[in-house]
């Protein structure tokens, strides 16, 4: 895949551009106003400026990735691409116009649609364009450039020949490992993941224990990288949230009701690291 599109900027997709960038491919990046623009530049370049510093990626690969990525706010200029991964706000309306967009601009007949939805089952994107059978969810993990996983999700319209290309390009040239989920909510990881952040979020809701001593206990006494609270604030209450209303929706499981305090935690625009305050603070 020489000519790689993707669709948001935000968390997810500015770390699918770096990666898909850095593997050597032109990566025309789509999103809706120049101030969306100027934050998705500025998280790439920082997450950049860290590996470079880092000694994680070579000065000259993250310069030729940077002359690799042009920003736009024209799904026009898709018009070339051999695929197009959508990393927009986990919303279904959202994400079937935009799914609608790339598909009537996108002229190559066989090129791949993928998005990296978490939640919202892949059928439905699908069916909105003239092509299910090459569209396809590549779910990405937070941060994309650190973690290796990619969830391959197969809808019941995409073609064999689809997912074997999605899994060479995640495999061969992003260099990620490849799990496969059938097109059910959640896929493999959410389903897992997300009824224990909601039972992390209800323990500290009920004042059964502090936030600090959750994340310290998963943390310290089981070796997680970070605790649930914290992970939360990474994903963003609103996506956490988004998903938890999905995985209820789908399977009416109590565990999976999401709980009054992440509700209004998000309604209070409280969403974690990206607005600066979530369960913990993040103001500099
Ligand atoms: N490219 C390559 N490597 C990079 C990089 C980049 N752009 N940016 C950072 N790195 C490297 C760093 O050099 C560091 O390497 P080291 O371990 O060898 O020192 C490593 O990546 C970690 O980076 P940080 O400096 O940010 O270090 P931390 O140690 O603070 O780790 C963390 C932060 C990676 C977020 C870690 O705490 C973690 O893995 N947490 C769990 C995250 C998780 O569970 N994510 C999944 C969320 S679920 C999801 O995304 C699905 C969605 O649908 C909800």
């Amino acid at each position: 895949m020489d000519r790689v599109g993707v669709v948001g900027c935000g968390l997810m997709g500015s770390g699918i551009a770096e990666i898909a960038a850095r593997a050597g491919a032109n990566v025309i990046i789509v999103e809706q106003d120049t101030a969306a623009m100027g934050r998705g530049l500025e998280r790439i370049e920082k997450s950049l400026s860290r590996a470079v510093a880092a000694g994680k990626v070579p000065e000259d690969e993250a310069n030729r990735a940077r002359a690799n990525m042009l920003f736009s706010v024209d799904y026009a200029d898709l018009w070339d691409r051999e695929i197009v991964i959508e990393a927009v706000a986990e919303d279904e309306a959202i994400k079937l116009d935009v799914f609608r967009k790339i598909d009537a601009e996108v002229k190559d007949p066989e090129a791949l649609l993928a998005t990296n939805t978490s939640s919202i089952p892949i059928i439905k994107l699908a069916m909105v364009t003239k092509r299910p059978e090459y569209v396809i969810g590549m779910h990405f993990f937070n941060p994309v450039p650190v973690l290796k996983l990619v969830e391959m999700i197969s809808s019941l319209l995409t073609s064999p020949e689809t997912s074997a290309r999605v899994r060479a390009y995640a495999t061969d040239t992003l260099h990620k490992r490849v799990i496969t989920s059938p097109d059910r909510a959640g896929f493999v990881v959410n389903a897992l993941l997300i009824p224990y952040l909601l039972s992390a979020v209800r323990m500290l809701e009920s004042g059964f224990a502090s936030a600090e001593d959750i994340d310290t206990g998963m943390v310290v006494g089981c070796a997680h990288p970070m605790g649930p609270l914290a992970l939360t604030d990474l994903i963003g209450l609103d996506t956490t949230l988004a998903v938890a209303q999905s995985l209820y929706e789908e399977f009416k499981e109590p565990h999976l009701a999401p709980p009054p305090l992440l509700s209004r935690m998000t309604q209070a625009g409280l969403l974690g690291r990206k607005t600066g305050q979530g369960f913990f603070s993040y103001k500099s």
